[in-house]
């Protein structure tokens, strides 16, 4: 009995496997084309996607690769991919051959990511605070958001981000870095080739060579 339940098992995720993306792949692009994103060739996603992009510019590269589906991705994904335009502005811009997984990333001024990025399983971007840090501003709720500070995020080619990090506002990682699992990153620039990890984030390790 328990061999054919695994048959089972194994049939409904060979279906599922197929089928799931290429719904998930239409639904998004369809989503994004209507929200006047520019989307590459090659898009492809496993699982749902939320959109709040009204205000600004959201480009995407080629063969960009999303997954969000909780069984697309075993890292234990918690939300859908989220992409977020806000306060009347933003612009996210994404390059080639990148795959994110159940990401959110929030835009008030730029976020800018190259080719060849890796963002694992519920990274969030943000180059903004969602709110002033000023706290008699913050009662006022149009006034919270007209002091909201932000400051571009910059991504350079072959950068890999462990699962669940925070890359905050005013951050730039150069190529080929890779930020640890959970890190919370506020550094203002990090070089190529660096590892850095924790929270706050540190650079343990410059000009690494993975080769
Ligand atoms: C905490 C926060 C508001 C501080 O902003 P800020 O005053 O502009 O601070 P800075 O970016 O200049 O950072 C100041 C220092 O705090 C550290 N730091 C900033 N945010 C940090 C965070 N979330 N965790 C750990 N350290 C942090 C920075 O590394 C920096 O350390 P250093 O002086 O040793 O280099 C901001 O970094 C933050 O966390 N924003 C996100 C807010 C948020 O989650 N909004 C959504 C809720 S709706």
């Amino acid at each position: 009995m328990y061999k054919i339940v695994g048959l089972l098992l194994k049939i409904r995720h060979g279906i599922t496997r197929r089928f799931y993306p290429a719904y998930y792949t239409l639904v998004a692009s369809i989503k994004l084309k209507a929200m006047g994103a520019q989307v590459g060739t090659g898009f492809w996603m496993d699982g749902k996607i939320r959109l709040s992009i009204a205000s600004g510019q959201v480009r995407i590269g080629d063969n960009l690769r999303l997954r969000s589906r909780y069984r697309g991705n075993l890292v234990g994904m918690a939300f859908p991919v989220t992409f977020q335009l806000c306060n009347g502005g933003g612009n996210i811009s994404i390059g080639n051959n990148c795959g994110f997984s159940a990401v959110v990333i929030s835009s008030m001024n730029q976020v800018k990511i190259g080719n060849n990025v890796i963002l694992g399983g519920n990274v969030r971007i943000f180059d903004h605070d969602y709110h002033s840090l000023d706290p008699e501003i913050r009662r006022d709720r149009n006034r919270d958001r007209q002091n909201v500070k932000s400051s571009p995020v910059l991504i350079e080619d072959d950068v890999f981000v462990g699962t669940s990090a925070i890359i905050l506002k005013g951050v730039h990682i150069g190529a080929r870095s890779i930020i640890g699992a959970a890190s919370v990153v506020s550094i203002r620039y990090i070089p190529p080739d660096s590892l850095v990890v924790g929270n706050p984030a540190r650079i343990i390790e410059k000009g690494k060579s993975s080769k």
